[in-house]
Parts: C-alpha cells; structure tokens; sequence
C-alpha cells in the first residue's frame, strides 16, 4: 500500500462562466478541484490550507474513516472550521472499498465550487469484476451560480425563502454548449469505435437530483457509492446529490459524436432550473466541429418518477452479503419539510410561504448545528451543553405522513439532538418522506458508514407487512439513498465504527433547514473498538 501526499489550497480564483468573470474559492486554482487516484488500502495525507476568507472544512464523502471521525469533515460535528490562515491536515487510510467517491467542502454552500472526484482502483494485482475498460473518465454533474453562492446561503437564510435556484448544470464543471458563452469550453471525450470505456459519474451537484443519459448508447451499471453492483443495462440514470454511478459504455454506434446530458429530476411541486447541461462524446477523433449537430439522448421527464425508481430498484450487490436480520436499534425517522410559523409574517426574515420560514426536520426535530466547539471534540473531551441524545426513535406524533396533512399539525422544533448506539449493534432505519410542504426524494446519507438498502417503496410504511419483502439476500450498498418521493426507504447496518456520524440530507438547501440528525456510537472494548486521539493540529473552535 502507499501513502500519497496532497496539497489543497483553498483560495478564490477568477472562474469564467455564461460570459462573466467570478472570483470563487476552489482548490488549488482548479474547478472542479483535483482527482484523488488511489488503491484499496493506500493512505491519503492532504493538507488542507485555507487562503479563502471563508471557515472551511473537506469531507471524503463515502470514506469509511473507521475509527478516526477527526479525518472526516463536517464543519461542528467531528471538527471545527479551519479558519483563514489557517491549516489542517487530513489523515486517513482506504480500508475495503472500491470504486468512485469524492470529497467536497463541507462548510456552509462552499461546496458549490470546491470538489473533486476520488478513485479507488483495487489492491496491486487484483482486477475489475468485469474486463478492463480501455478508458475511465470522472464525469462530475455540478450546479453553477452566478452569484457567490455563499451569498445565495447568506440571503434565503435571512429571508427564510427558498434559495435561489442555480444558473447551469455542469458536467466537469462546463454548462456546454446548449447554455450562452459555453460553446468552446463545452467537455469533450474521444472513444475509438468498438471500445469500452467506464464513466466515473458523480453528482455534485447542491440541490437537484439528475437524469443522465448518452444519446443512442446503451450503459451497463457496474457499482454504486464504491461498492460493486450485479451488472445492468440502461439507457437513463437517476442519480442525487451525494451518489456516484460507475457504468460500462460499449462505443458500438456508427462514428459520430453524441452528446452525454443531465437535467433535473425533481418529483416535487418545488421549482427548478429546466435546462440541460451537456458534454460530446466523439467517436474516433473526427472533432469536425462544423459537421451536423451531436445526437441528442432522451431524457425522462422532470416529473417522472417510475423511471427514476425504476432504476434505483434494479441495484443489487453481485452476489450474497451478510446483512443483519435480528435487529437491536429500529428507527422510524421521517424526513421531510415544514414551515415555521412568524409572530409577524410581513418582517424580512419571513419570506417563506404565507409569511413563514421553511425548515425542515427528522422526527420533527429541526437540526441546529454548534458553534461553540464540534460535537465530536465535546464528546471526547466530557464537556456538556453542546448537544443532547435524546432524538427520538419515533415520530412524536403519529398520522398519515404521505396524505394530506394539516401543515399546523407538525411545526419543527430545534435542537442538537444525537441518537446513542451501543458498539456492534444491529440497526435498522426506516426513512420516511412526508408530504407537509412537498413530496421529495430526500438523498439521505450517513457519515462513517455503508449500509445495505433492503426495501423502498411509496406511501407509509407498513412495520407489520412491509419488512416481509424486503431483499435481505443481496441488496445493494451504499452510502446515500433517496427516500423515494412520497414514500420510504429501509436500511440496515451494524454500527460497528466509533465516533459521532452525521446523517443528513444532501440536499444543502435541506440540510440548510435542518434536515440532519447525528448518531453517537459509542466505543467497544479495546483499541480496535475505540475512536483513536485527536491529532494534535485540530481546528479548535
Ligand atoms: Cu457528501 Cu455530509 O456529505
């Protein structure tokens, strides 16, 4: 195994977008930032120097980090920002995955500009479970503001409104060629007729679940979230934000160029940005750029919600995994939006519908990230005050999640609430969408962990007939799942890796609202079921 040695300079740098000039804070000068090439069981030092004006703080994102939550990111949960000036260096080692992840900023919206795909090919000698692709190209979908997205953060949080919606889409971060002043920059990837090459795809995107698709080529799914899947072939993807699809493309089409695209999916009222952002796929380096027009692939509609849990549904892992089946911790945890009621709805900073604020919550408990210190270092260090465990299992109140609710019947309340796991214990958590302010496919993902996803389906979920059909052969792993729009999703994972994980929505506009929670697990007994010591350059608050 290696070591590999990294330095990220955080800093603003002039990013020319839609025909205009912006300052943005990326790394090392690059955006989309650098790409992390590692092996199964290599280590990563990165040190992370902050020149930006901004606190900041990187996440590995799907990193197990077992044992060493100090490495993993979360501004306030397992480490404070660093500020600016300032460094800190991250230390971690691949233990047991494969695959594509990324890591990205995870401090209030700067993740907007600050990513980058992470690569983990086998150990030395061992290969793919398919044959060796000719090529491997990272295709990153993202979201381009206009405006400093952290002022876009800084104005819906004044208002209570819902943020401004993004500008572009963006594949390796270029709009293309369908959007203004983005022609000549607009991505380009050579194939050689006859070849297969596999697409790395993440969505990075902030706020918008994707379709994505490559016109006239059909793809063969081969893992999700850096864990190997039981091969199939489609010709749509439906990916969120947090997610990474790994796919087999055969260049078995006449020489041509086609264009690979991504628009929205959003199952929801809420609005959208319709437009669509788009790379060329070039057949043999014929780049005759004034010849016809690239072939443009069918996308579903952006309402189209049985093709995108169509796909979801296909995943399988490859073969037989150890999920648990007698459970210890069963969690029931709706997710969702809801408003907060003003004394005066015609103040500034109640923008929101009818006058009110949007928030959104987990059981009804609207997340309130610290300040004064991370959770994590409160935890190790016995100070009190900085958050409570008593998140609930359950709702508080029970009625017809999915239906139509009264939006008065569940205003979110605010807290710092953690749920406490007992070391090795078998957890199940069923995630609950409700329909209170809109129906939405909440990607859900969990710090520190993979878990397998045993069931999903729509309306409420039923405890006493629903866990009959779920798949506790061979269900896919991975590390964010959507919670199907008006519907639920079951996981199951032991909590087998110590330390204080936060589980949220990737969508920053909801995590925004407080769509989070966090799990305390708690050590085992020995050195191998203990959080290590903090590293002595950790960012105190
Ligand atoms: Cu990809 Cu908490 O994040």
């Amino acid at each position: 195994a290696e070591i590999h040695y990294h330095e990220f300079v955080i800093e603003a740098t002039p990013v020319k977008r839609l025909c205009k000039t912006h300052e943005r804070v990326t790394v090392n000068g690059q955006f989309p930032g650098p790409t992390l090439e590692v092996r199964d069981g290599d280590s990563l030092v990165i040190t992370a120097i902050n020149k930006a004006i901004y606190n900041v703080t990187l996440h590995w994102h799907g990193i197990r980090q077992l044992r060493n939550p100090w490495a993993d990111g979360p501004e306030y949960i397992t480490q404070c920002p660093i500020r600016p000036g300032m460094s800190y260096t991250y230390r971690f080692t691949i233990q047991d995955q494969e695959g594509t992840l990324w890591w990205h900023a995870h401090s209030k919206w700067l993740r907007a500009t600050v990513y980058g795909a992470i690569i983990i090919y086998p150990k030395l000698g061992s290969p793919y479970p398919f044959p060796m692709p000719k090529k491997e190209i990272p295709i990153l979908l993202g979201e381009w503001w206009n405006r400093n997205p952290m002022d876009v953060l800084k104005l819906a949080t004044f208002t209570g409104a819902g943020p401004n919606l993004s500008d572009a889409y963006t594949i390796n971060g270029q709009p293309g060629d369908l959007y203004i002043c983005s022609n000549n920059e607009t991505m380009r990837f050579q194939v050689e007729s006859g070849e297969t090459i596999l697409l790395r795809i993440i969505n990075s995107a902030l706020n918008q679940e994707l379709f994505f698709g490559v016109a006239n080529h059909n793809m063969t799914v081969v893992a999700v979230d850096a864990a190997y899947t039981k091969p199939f072939t489609t010709n749509v993807i439906k990916i969120g934000p947090g997610q990474t699809t790994n796919v087999l493309l055969t260049a078995n089409q006449p020489p041509a160029q086609y264009y690979m695209a991504a628009h929205a999916y959003n199952s929801a009222s809420a609005p959208f940005d319709n437009t669509t952002t788009t790379a060329i796929l070039e057949y043999n380096c014929t780049t005759k750029r004034n010849s016809s027009k690239p072939i443009f692939p069918q996308l579903p509609g952006f309402n189209d919600t049985a093709t995108a849990t169509a796909f979801t549904a296909q995943l399988r892992s490859p073969s037989k995994v150890d999920v648990p089946v007698y459970i210890d911790d069963n969690l029931f945890i709706t997710v969702g939006l809801g408003l907060i009621s003003c004394s005066n709805p015609n103040s500034p900073r109640c923008q929101g519908p009818n006058g009110t604020r949007f928030a959104a919550s987990m059981n009804n408990v609207s997340f309130v990230f610290p300040t004064s210190n991370s959770l994590m270092q409160a935890y190790y260090q016995g100070q009190p005050g900085v958050f409570t465990t008593d998140f609930p299992p359950v709702p508080p109140i029970q009625f017809d999640y999915t239906g139509n609710v009264s939006r008065g019947l569940w205003q979110p309340v605010k807290g710092t609430k953690l749920y406490k796991l007992k070391f090795g214990s078998k957890v199940q958590v069923v995630f609950q969408d409700t329909s209170i302010v809109s129906v939405e496919d909440h990607p859900m993902h969990i710090h520190g962990y993979q878990f397998y996803v045993v069931g999903s389906g729509f309306g409420n979920f039923n405890p006493r007939t629903d866990p009959a059909k779920f798949n506790l052969i061979n269900p896919p792993v991975r590390n964010t799942i959507g919670s199907n729009p008006g519907g639920w999703v079951a996981i199951r994972f032991v909590a087998d890796n110590p330390g204080i994980w936060l589980v949220h929505c990737h969508i920053d506009a909801h995590l925004t609202w407080g769509l989070a929670m966090a799990f305390l697990v708690e050590n085992g007994v020995g050195e191998l079921q203990t959080v290590q010591p903090p590293p002595l350059d950790l960012p105190q608050c």
